[in-house]
């Protein structure tokens, strides 16, 4: 339904069960991110009357994930601490191509992409975690990240032809795949 090439593997599953501090510390720092990069695709797009009414709520949207994530660390005396970056994500933007408008189809399907991944390990959270309390969080932001998938798609379907988005997101879901198989299994949102 997500879409995506392959799954979690349950490694990842138990290193955030051995540290819920550093996946709630990341996963602040992704929405701040999501937010910013909404923020970003609007100012490059200004021109795009759906795209920068889409980007405009989605920003205010992720925000106040990231008023929820951070009020559910400082329930927990969980402070912030800085941004350590996201690997996964810079590694999925390396495939941005450069000139546009290739540019903006691959940042639609890219940031679908991410939403997609982010959806697929709520769920995971929403179900396994150790954490009841987590659990329900994780349940309660799921809807919205599926949802957001979809924006970045049906954007990406508004503006290039069915089987142009259709053959990129082909190709990128491969990468994004690749991208997984490859990574630690860290207690991050993407590791
Ligand atoms: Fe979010
Ligand atoms: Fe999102």
């Amino acid at each position: 339904m997500l879409g995506l090439q392959c799954s979690t593997s349950d490694e990842w599953l138990r290193s955030v069960n051995n540290d819920p501090a550093s996946i709630l510390r990341d996963h602040a720092h992704c929405e701040k991110k999501a937010a910013t990069m909404a923020i970003s695709l609007l100012n490059r797009y200004p021109e795009k009357i759906e795209l920068v009414r889409r980007m405009a709520a989605l920003a205010q949207e992720e925000m106040s994930h990231f008023q929820s994530v951070t009020e559910k660390m400082f329930e927990r005396d969980i402070t912030l601490t800085s941004d350590t970056g996201d690997y996964y994500a810079k590694q999925l933007h390396n495939h941005i191509r450069k000139q546009e408008p290739h540019r903006l189809l691959d940042t639609l399907i890219v940031s679908s992409l991410i939403e997609a991944r982010s959806c697929e390990r709520f769920q995971l959270l929403s179900n396994h975690a150790d954490d009841m309390d987590l659990r329900q969080f994780y349940h309660s932001l799921l809807e919205s990240e599926a949802r957001h998938r979809t924006v970045f798609l049906s954007l990406a379907r508004q503006y290039f032809p069915n089987e142009l988005v259709q053959q990129r997101l082909d190709e990128l879901e491969a990468i994004e795949a690749n991208i997984i198989l490859n990574l630690a299994n860290s207690p991050a949102m993407h590791g």
